[in-house]
């Protein structure tokens, strides 16, 4: 690769690794309430997919501590796994090994790093897919992004943009927005001052079954925590859950499709919510519940207050 060329990116968000406490209850909550499908058990692992093609969306392994094992991002094919590869180590990640076929479900192509903060992060491609990848009405179809909150906020944008191509899409006063595809946003980085996991963001088919999706968790018996309401960049709708492992989760729907060649980055100047203090650009929702807060890491002793 030569100086002038654009960085090699990865193309979506693929999967999360979940450190939960009891694998078999998270798996009857993923399933049950969360309606995602079971797909694979491999190395005391429970494999989860959502209606899209991804193989696999969720991974629960057993944790003392709950939170994000790992995050894994596509890859087009090989060759842009190696190209990532040398990227990734020329950044500053820490390779846990070359490129190599993957021994996990799913099979596939790929390799994992250690971030500059020590999130573990894998890049893969030639993973297998599923064929019948049907939109359903109040199932997730796809992981749609994931939220981390940063000690370094800025040298962890500076290295996802770097090392994995990311675009910035938007910044806030409290986060910045990255894209890989035409979703406006597949991570975003807060300024919460901790290293921790904010949210991850499965994508619903649309505004019914993000309604009725709400109303079944609710009903299931998991109060819904912030919204629903309408976020600001990327436009989405959002309603935020607590797993049982007190990590924070959102169903999701409507997030703007972007093109890097016209689309323009707004500033905090620009993205100031029409009602002060309150982040639902529709003004409806009431603000986060405080067990939100807590999960999400807002209320870690280093994060601001809102
Ligand atoms: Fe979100």
């Amino acid at each position: 690769m030569n100086g002038h060329s654009a960085p090699a990116s990865v193309t979506a968000f693929r999967s999360v690794t979940l450190g939960v406490l009891d694998v078999d209850d998270s798996a009857r909550f993923y399933e049950d309430v969360w309606y995602l499908t079971p797909v694979a058990r491999a190395g005391g692992a429970a494999y989860f997919r959502a209606s899209g093609d991804e193989h696999h969306t969720v991974v629960l392994r057993r944790a003392d501590e709950p939170g994000l094992l790992r995050a894994d991002f596509a890859a087009a094919d090989r060759a842009a796994v190696d190209a990532l590869y040398e990227q990734v180590a020329r950044s500053g990640g820490r390779p846990l090994g070359a490129p190599a076929l993957l021994d996990e479900p799913g099979d596939g192509y790929g390799f994992s790093f250690v971030d500059p903060e020590g999130r573990t992060i894998a890049v893969t491609a030639d993973v297998q897919r599923h064929r019948d990848a049907t939109p359903i009405e109040n199932r997730p179809n796809k992981m749609s992004h994931l939220v981390l909150n940063a000690t370094d906020t800025d040298a962890t944008v500076a290295f996802y943009r770097t090392a994995l191509g990311f675009r910035l899409r938007d910044e806030t006063a409290r986060m910045l927005f990255l894209g890989c595809n035409a979703d406006h946003h597949s991570v975003a980085v807060t300024r919460m001052g901790n290293t921790s996991l904010n949210h991850v963001a499965f994508e619903v088919p649309d505004l019914n079954s993000l309604m009725r999706g709400t109303a079944r968790v609710r009903r299931a018996g998991t109060d819904l925590e912030w919204g629903i309401g309408r976020h600001g960049p990327g436009s989405n709708i959002f309603a935020y859950f607590v797993d049982p492992n007190e990590l924070a989760i959102e169903y999701t729907t409507n997030i703007d499709q972007v093109d890097d060649a016209t689309y323009r980055p707004g500033t905090p100047a620009d993205w100031k919510p029409p009602i002060p203090g309150n982040p639902d650009y529709w003004g409806f929702a009431a603000p986060p519940s405080e067990r939100f807060e807590r999960a999400s890491g807002s209320l870690h002793p280093a994060a601001p207050r809102r």
